[in-house]
């Protein structure tokens, strides 16, 4: 058998945890460990002990443990935080800071204690608040806390643009700034695709359609699914970034994280372009942005402020 030397910690085995054990392992990335709360445990590791089941169907290794016991994320080198409350229909992200915040005061204390030196990726929500939280809390450096945001937002943009055009999402190269949610700004001057500006395949109407729906899509598939929220794309999303870290790919991914005078935002936590590499976030990207955009990015980074003032 392979011996994994590597380690990827998830708290929080819920939906989105489980998908990531499953494509973690799909791959033979490394060894899993999961931590959740005592009393979900054992469904934890009825999940887990699923996935292992697949091994001789894909051919892979990898160890899936399930644990209530921080200790046992020692050495990781990973850190995945989905623990905490989903929304329900007719919810907004932000209708869950009460709770979540209280999950991530505790859980970022446990990391920073047995796993200081990893690379933490967060998807609990409102996230770019809870990466705000975690950073505060744990004391651990800017560049090892990254938050879900525009993996998945610009992911989404880009289905909508490829359904659209009827051209493969793989063409389609797009980003979204800004807050994770109602307000994200999906930069329509700058997507393309095959490096055709969108404005030449699609109307204005077109258009205005797909950046309404890229900030509906998260409350679309809750509406639709009745019971929880999306956790296919959001795990997707989320190892592009982690394979990004582990594989030093230098990927250009818009995510939550940490501005110090960045845009003009300071001491704040919002989606914009960074680098992920083996250093975790190790720059962010500044472009020029028109007087819409960055009036709308003003926008976002002042309802995170207001946020803030929670923690
Ligand atoms: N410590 C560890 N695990 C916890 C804690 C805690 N303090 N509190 C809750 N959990 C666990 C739950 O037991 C559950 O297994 O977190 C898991 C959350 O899973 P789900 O309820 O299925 O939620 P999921 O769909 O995975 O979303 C998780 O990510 O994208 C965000 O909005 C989403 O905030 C939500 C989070």
């Amino acid at each position: 058998m392979r011996v994994h030397t590597r380690k990827i910690a998830l708290i929080g085995g819920g939906q989105i945890g489980s998908a990531l054990a499953l494509l973690i392992s799909q791959k033979d990335h490394a060894e899993v460990v999961i931590i959740d709360l005592p009393q979900a445990i054992d469904s934890i590791k009825g999940k887990a002990l699923d996935i292992m089941a697949m091994r001789p169907h894909a051919g892979v290794d990898v160890p899936i443990t399930a644990s209530s016991d921080y200790s046992d994320i020692a050495g990781a080198e990973v850190v995945i935080i989905t623990a905490g409350v989903p929304r329900k229909a007719g919810m907004t992200r932000n209708d869950l800071l009460d709770i979540n915040l209280g999950v991530i005061k505790s859980v970022s204390k446990e990391v920073a204690k047995h796993a200081p030196n990893a690379f933490v990726v967060l998807s609990t929500n409102p996230v770019d608040t809870m990466c705000q939280a975690f950073h505060k809390y744990s004391g651990m450096d800017k560049s090892q806390i990254i938050g879900l945001s525009g993996a998945l937002d610009s992911g989404r943009f880009r289905l909508f643009i490829a359904m659209k055009t009827g051209i493969s999402a793989k063409d389609v190269s797009c980003m979204v700034m800004g807050g994770h949610g109602p307000t994200m700004i999906p930069l329509t001057r700058t997507a393309t695709v095959g490096g055709i500006p969108i404005q030449t395949l699609l109307s204005d109407q077109q258009i205005e359609e797909i950046v309404q729906r890229t900030r509906d899509a998260g409350s679309e598939i809750v509406n639709l699914m009745g019971n929880g929220s999306a956790y296919i794309s959001p795990a997707s999303a989320i190892m592009e970034m982690v394979v990004a870290y582990l594989y030093n790919k230098k990927r250009l991914i818009a995510s939550s994280v940490l501005c110090e005078g960045e845009y003009g935002i300071d001491n704040c936590f919002i989606g914009v372009p960074c680098i992920i590499g083996a250093g975790g976030v190790e720059k962010i990207v500044e472009m020029e942005l028109n007087k819409t955009e960055s009036d709308q990015l003003q926008i976002n980074y002042r309802a995170l402020q207001d946020n803030i003032t929670q923690i």
